[in-house]
């Protein structure tokens, strides 16, 4: 198995460009499952979770074709790609692909709304908590599909098709928002989604679903307020910048020193981080086409953080934010809201020379002057990033083992890291 290899100490400096969002880009190739004309999407990150749904939708019959890839080329950014579903030629998403990654649940969706049924294998458990799927079922039977679990498989009718209803979700869920907001586009009359997830992804879908004709008011905010349509249509569509990757590398460069330019970023997207950040002691400098991130020779301030719904502090960034105040000059805290156990990242920091206590939801992390390379080991996708994060500032060398979490969700990451003069490379297995 593939690892990273890091020798710490190095600031960073230079352009880092940031790729397309990997949690915009998954829903967005899932809703070409709702039209039998084909949907572009443009900046779409090379990324293993894009390649695992590619499969998943080639199953269901969506032919899935890269624009311009070179023969040969392993590693591309920002690719073209066009989804055509002329033919939903199975509406079944069997475990074997399902289990690899959770957000494939979500093709339920435009699969029950565009063909009357969908056969989609419960995702199971997951290393960041049990994250069920009972918001999903409960929002699909509300626009009139029947719900049967049967066998590990959530198996959705609606013959005469779905009807638009009052969403009102308990809790608020990225991915049942998307999911509602699919099947609400292709059902009859109107509905109104309360309590909707307002990520700038579920933006970047909504815009994208309007591309192709649906009618949805209201994305970015708690109400979503959806008129359905018969049919959608082709569209093109680029996918928006990723805020977790661009506030990941923020966090690299706090934790360096250095000066970096996050080139095509959108601060608007991720204003409670750069708050975070700010009050920490680095200095960001927004401009037309992205910002810039630096630290000088001053320390970092420790900070107290919430994980909340967007536009709150996000739970993508919270593993980074713990690994740059391993180093604060005081004790920081976190509090985790989103998941029940998104602290397994803290074990591995231990390692690396951190000193952070846990108590239930909260981490106290007490800043250290130093943290000594180790070898390490990713137990998920921002977990893993974090111990890179933390690598490239410890004295010596660290290992990251495990790394095809890392490959999950970040584009060229060590290409964009040793280009600002870290020292960081692939061991290949
Ligand atoms: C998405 C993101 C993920 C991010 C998360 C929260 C993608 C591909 N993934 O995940 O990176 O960490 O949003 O911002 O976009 N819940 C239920 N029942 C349900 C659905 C969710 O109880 O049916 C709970 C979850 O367990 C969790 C909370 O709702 O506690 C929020 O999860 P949700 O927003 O659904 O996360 P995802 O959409 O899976």
């Amino acid at each position: 198995m593939d690892k990273i290899r890091i020798v710490g100490g190095n600031p960073l400096n230079g352009t880092i460009p940031i790729s397309g969002a990997k949690n915009a880009t998954l829903p967005l190739m899932i809703a070409s499952l709702a039209t039998a004309d084909t949907l572009t999407l443009h900046n779409v990150p090379s990324l293993q979770d894009v390649v695992t749904l590619s499969r998943i939708l080639g199953n269901h019959g969506v032919d899935y074709a890269v624009a311009g890839r070179r023969p040969g080329s392993q590693r591309t950014h920002g690719s073209t790609v066009r989804l055509t579903a002329s033919e939903i030629v199975d509406t079944t998403a069997p475990y074997d692909l399902v289990r690899r990654m959770r957000a494939s649940f979500w093709v339920i969706g435009p699969l029950v709304a565009r063909m009357g049924e969908a056969k989609v294998s419960l995702p199971g458990g997951c290393a960041i908590g049990t994250r069920p799927v009972d918001f999903f079922l409960d929002a699909l039977s509300a626009l009139g599909a029947n719900i049967e679990i049967d066998q590990g498989y959530a198996v959705a009718s609606a013959s005469n098709g779905l009807v638009g209803n009052r969403v009102t979700f308990p809790k608020v869920s990225v991915g049942a928002t998307h999911v509602a907001s699919m099947a609400a586009a292709l059902a009859r009359g109107e509905s109104v989604i309360e309590n909707a997830a307002a990520e700038p992804e579920v933006v970047d879908v909504a815009e994208c679903l309007n591309k192709m004709g649906a009618k949805i008011e209201g994305a970015g905010t708690r109400t979503i307020h959806i008129q359905g349509v018969e049919e959608l249509h082709g569209a093109e569509h680029t996918v928006v910048p990723d805020r977790i990757e661009t506030g990941t590398y923020a966090m690299a460069v706090a934790m360096t020193g250095g000066k970096v330019r996050l080139e095509g970023a959108r601060p608007q997207h991720l204003e409670a981080a750069l708050e975070t950040l700010k009050s920490a002691g680095v200095s960001i400098e927004v401009d037309d086409t992205g910002m810039t991130v630096a630290r000088n020779g001053n320390g970092i301030q420790p900070v107290d953080v919430t994980t909340e719904p967007f536009p709150g502090f996000p739970t993508d960034l919270q593993a980074q934010l713990m690994a740059l105040m391993t180093k604060a000059q005081g004790t920081s805290s976190i509090r985790e809201t989103i998941f029940e156990n998104r602290f397994m990242h803290v074990s591995e920091l231990a390692r690396l020379g951190a000193a952070i206590r846990l108590d239930g939801q909260q981490a106290f992390i007490e800043g250290q002057p130093t943290l000594q390379g180790a070898e390490v080991m990713a137990t998920d996708l921002r977990a893993s990033v974090s111990l890179v994060i933390a690598g490239l500032a410890a004295e010596g060398e660290t290992t990251v083992g495990r790394v095809y979490h890392l490959d999950r969700g970040f584009e060229n990451l060590e290409e964009k890291l040793s280009a600002c003069g870290a020292q960081i490379e692939r061991l290949v297995a």
